[in-house]
């Protein structure tokens, strides 16, 4: 069995194309017979809905972080073969002052998931961080094996990095993960008319070179539709710009990881 890779996906922007990625993302996976575990880590439970969950009360990472439920049991089957998740619910939020309390913080989500790791039966875990520079985002990337950066083709859209590559070098220098890197930069909502949109995905290659993905996500219309029907847009309209452009980006993020 191969090596789970947990992937937090994160910027603490709101609306840059987080959750959208990490629904699309874990679906065009799945397509490629890779099994994956979406962790949905942000209260708004948008990754949850998203992938056609309803939310309830108690089912969430909370109870694992607290030790009062098993991973094992929280963890759900969605509609989709290949793809599991554990679920967000409002109480969610709560387990930022809970784990706060606690000594050694960063560790919390890594502890709660260390039997998934071990066990071995997920290709990937996609962790869906919230738009905060929390405990729980930041204890998500403690328990990374690397970081996806998701920024909307918009001015400004740099502002910001810097401090997810300073909280990385943090992470590695004090030892809370040593190993821990900027796997990737995705360009989304990418709207081919305007020139800002091109200029700004020049700016961020010029910077950041080939962290860049290749593949840019187009802004498009069934995207934002499909979580209203509990759907990835990959699945609710394959044949979409969108879905297509998800699929490309699943190409070419797994071959990164099949390379090493
Ligand atoms: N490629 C796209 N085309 C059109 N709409 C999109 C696209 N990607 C995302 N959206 C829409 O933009 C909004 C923000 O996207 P999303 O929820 O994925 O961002 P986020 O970074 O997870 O936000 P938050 O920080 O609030 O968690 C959503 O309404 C989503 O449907
Ligand atoms: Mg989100």
């Amino acid at each position: 069995m191969s090596k789970t890779r947990a992937i937090a996906i994160a910027n603490q922007k709101g609306g840059v194309g987080k959750t959208t990625t990490v629904v699309n993302l874990a679906a065009a996976l799945s397509e490629l017979g890779k099994a994956v575990l979406v962790i949905d880590l942000d209260p708004q439970a948008n990754a949850t809905s998203g992938l056609g969950l309803t939310r309830q009360p108690g089912v969430s990472l909370y109870p694992v972080l607290t030790g009062t439920a098993d991973v094992a049991d929280i963890i759900q089957p969605t509609p989709y073969e290949n793809i599991n998740i554990i679920p967000a619910e409002v109480d969610l939020a709560g387990a930022e002052l809970e784990i706060a309390r606690r000594g050694n913080h960063l560790e919390a989500v890594r502890a709660a998931l260390s039997r998934v790791f071990e066990s071995g039966v997920f290709d990937f875990i996609l962790m869906d961080c919230p738009p905060s520079l929390g405990i729980l985002m930041t204890s998500s990337l403690a328990a990374a094996d690397g970081i996806v950066v998701t920024m909307q083709c918009e001015y400004y859209a740099m502002e910001g990095l810097s401090v997810i590559t300073s909280i990385i070098n943090q992470m590695r220098l004090n030892g809370a993960n040593p190993n821990l890197a900027l796997d990737g930069i995705l360009m989304t909502m990418f709207d081919g008319r305007t020139r800002l949109a091109a200029d700004v995905v020049a700016e961020v290659r010029s910077h950041f070179g080939d962290l860049v993905y290749n593949t840019t996500i187009p802004r498009n219309v069934k995207v934002s539709e499909a979580p209203s029907f509990g759907q990835p847009v990959v699945f609710y309209d394959p044949s979409s710009r969108g879905a297509a452009a998800y699929r490309e980006f699943a190409r070419e993020f797994a071959a990164r990881y099949e390379a090493c």
